[in-house]
């Protein structure tokens, strides 16, 4: 059963969301949640990678004093329905919905989804060499894995947001 979601619904994007929010929104804002980094520990066999051979993309991994900068995006009501439904799909590769706070101002309730260690897609941890090697060599419906990582992390520098994690991926895979 998912939890609550919460009217007006917000969405706090961290991934894709950043550069391609692909619903209609009213009003967005940049934001952090806090306890969770940002990690390219979930597999995507639908997206930027295929079964048999999956991609890598961020999910939220719990991590005591961390914080995660992203997007929150207070959804149309007229689209409410429709974009949780869409985004809900994404639960068959392993996201769930959970309500957290997005630190703003003033702080913001929000749904954000996030793919725990217990989905069979989930990855985890491997050395930046190694992820950087398989996000070179994955690409799938919605195209190049390293794409994904450029994009994002174009979108975090836009914002100005730092993630150490995600700039360090990318500097290798802008070598290449
Ligand atoms: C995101 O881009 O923040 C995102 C959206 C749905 C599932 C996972 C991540």
């Amino acid at each position: 059963m998912p939890p609550r979601s919460p009217d007006p619904l917000w969405l706090f994007g961290y991934g894709s969301l950043l550069w391609r929010p692909d619903f209609p929104y009213e009003e967005r804002v940049h934001g952090y949640v806090l306890g969770f980094t940002r990690r390219f520990w979930q597999g995507s066999t639908d997206h930027r990678g295929v079964p048999g051979a999956p991609g890598r993309v961020v999910t939220l991994v719990p991590e005591h004093g961390a914080r995660c900068w992203g997007t929150a995006y207070r959804v149309a009501s007229s689209a409410r329905d429709e974009v949780l439904a869409k985004l809900d799909t994404r639960e068959q590769q392993g996201y769930e919905r959970h309500v957290t706070t997005v630190h703003t101002t003033p702080s913001i309730e929000a749904l954000v989804y996030i793919a725990g260690p217990e989905n069979p897609d989930y990855l985890g941890p491997a050395s930046v060499d190694f992820i950087a090697a398989q996000v070179r060599q994955s690409r799938g419906p919605s195209g190049d894995n390293r794409e994904y990582v450029l994009r994002l992390a174009e979108a975090l520098r836009e914002m100005d947001a730092d993630d150490p994690h995600v700039a360090e991926l990318a500097l290798r895979l802008s070598r290449t």
